[in-house]
């Protein structure tokens, strides 16, 4: 045995020699080569048992993990809900079919695969079998019909436009969410915010590339793209904070473009609207923020951001209440001081291809622009 493997070894494994006789059910052995041996010997197989094991449970409890807020399978309003009461049902008919079929296909491959000792003719070649064919067209048809009819009833229920629902109008920017209230006069970003109980319609646009809009506990996702205009809606059962993202790879900072639903009590939200319709006070003269504030309009800020009463550039998030928000840079960084000193140092360097450039500010301009928008409450 250690010779015939040393040999293939060496002359580089022979491929057109017959090999030579060898038994493939020897029980393992004593023998220094068990290792190689071990492909086909009792040890062997009990240990690639346990590494398929192992493989299973590992995959099995990354399932399990507590901390999954990004979860649809705990939905957390209706269209969620009617989403998993679809997937369900497919998923056990998908499983059934799964296990039936790679079932056979491994009683096959064990039962019927060639051995040693096989000496006999070729099995009987065949070409066709009416039966078997006219079967396995007919009940996958069959199945894919059964499933059809809940899918189309489901999508179609989907797309109803719900009554009295809040509109809002979301836009993707790369790398971030604008939501825009018309009806109610407000422009945000980043994090979205709802009446818990209260239906939602969103008009998905994008202002540059293809994104897709994505809070997996309140609904599925849909496209964002530029010179389309699609429509999603959803409702919050509960007051919360949803986490979500964007889905569609739209460049490099794709997977910083985080999306977050916060649904407050319908007296939460009437309060939120009336702030987010107030103008933030001035800074007062002299102030640290006064400073800032003259250096957000020198340094090109005022440009790209709108601030009610002081700025109307488009480009970069509204950031008249810029601090009602937790998050900022498409919910990237949890809005604190030492968060924005690092922003404000370099945006390109901490969120790679943001379009906010790295303005070169030093640092008194940046705890003048902090202070600054620490008043934009
Ligand atoms: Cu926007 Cu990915």
């Amino acid at each position: 045995m250690r010779e015939r493997w040393a040999s293939t070894l060496t002359s580089g494994g022979s491929r057109g020699a017959e090999p030579p006789d060898h038994d493939w059910t020897s029980p393992g052995g004593t023998d220094t080569v068990g290792d190689v041996k071990g492909f086909t010997s009792e040890a062997g197989r009990v240990r690639r048992l346990g590494a398929f094991a192992a493989a299973g449970l590992l995959l099995a409890l990354t399932g399990c993990s507590e901390n999954a807020p990004q979860d649809t399978m705990e939905p957390a309003g209706p269209v969620a809900q009617k989403i998993l009461d679809l997937s369900e049902p497919v998923f056990l008919v998908a499983g059934i079919v799964f296990v039936l079929i790679m079932g056979l296909v491994t009683v096959a491959v064990i039962k019927f695969r060639e051995r040693p000792d096989d000496t006999g003719p070729e099995p009987e070649q065949i070409h066709g079998n009416t039966k078997l064919e006219v079967g396995w067209t007919l009940i996958p048809a069959l199945i894919l019909f059964a499933i059809a009819i809940p899918t189309i009833a489901t999508i179609f229920d989907l797309s109803q436009k719900p009554d009295n629902a809040l509109n809002v109008t979301v836009v993707g920017h790369q790398f971030w969410w604008e939501y825009r209230y018309d009806d109610l006069g407000i422009t945000s970003a980043n994090e979205l915010n709802i009446p818990a109980g209260v239906p939602v319609e969103l008009t998905l646009e994008s202002i540059d590339v293809i994104h897709s809009y994505w809070i997996p506990p309140l609904a599925g996702k849909t496209d964002v793209i530029p010179g389309r205009t699609n429509h999603m809606s959803f409702e919050a059962d509960e007051p919360g904070t949803f986490l979500g993202q964007c889905t569609e790879f739209c460049g490099l900072s794709h997977a910083n473009m985080r999306a977050v639903a916060i649904a407050h009590d319908p007296a939460d939200f009437d309060a939120w609207v009336a702030a987010q319709r107030a103008t933030p006070s001035a800074a007062a003269a002299g102030s640290q923020a006064a400073e800032g504030l003259t250096t957000f309009n020198a340094k090109g800020c005022a440009g790209c951001h709108t601030v009610a009463g002081v700025s109307q550039g488009k480009v970069g998030p509204d950031l008249t209440h810029l601090y009602s928000r937790d998050t900022f840079a498409g919910s990237m960084f949890d809005l604190t001081e030492d968060n924005l000193r690092r922003w404000l140092e370099d945006p390109p360097g901490v969120k790679p291809g943001s379009v906010m450039p790295d303005l070169g500010l030093t640092d008194e301009e940046i705890t003048q622009l902090i202070a600054y928008l620490e008043t934009l409450q």
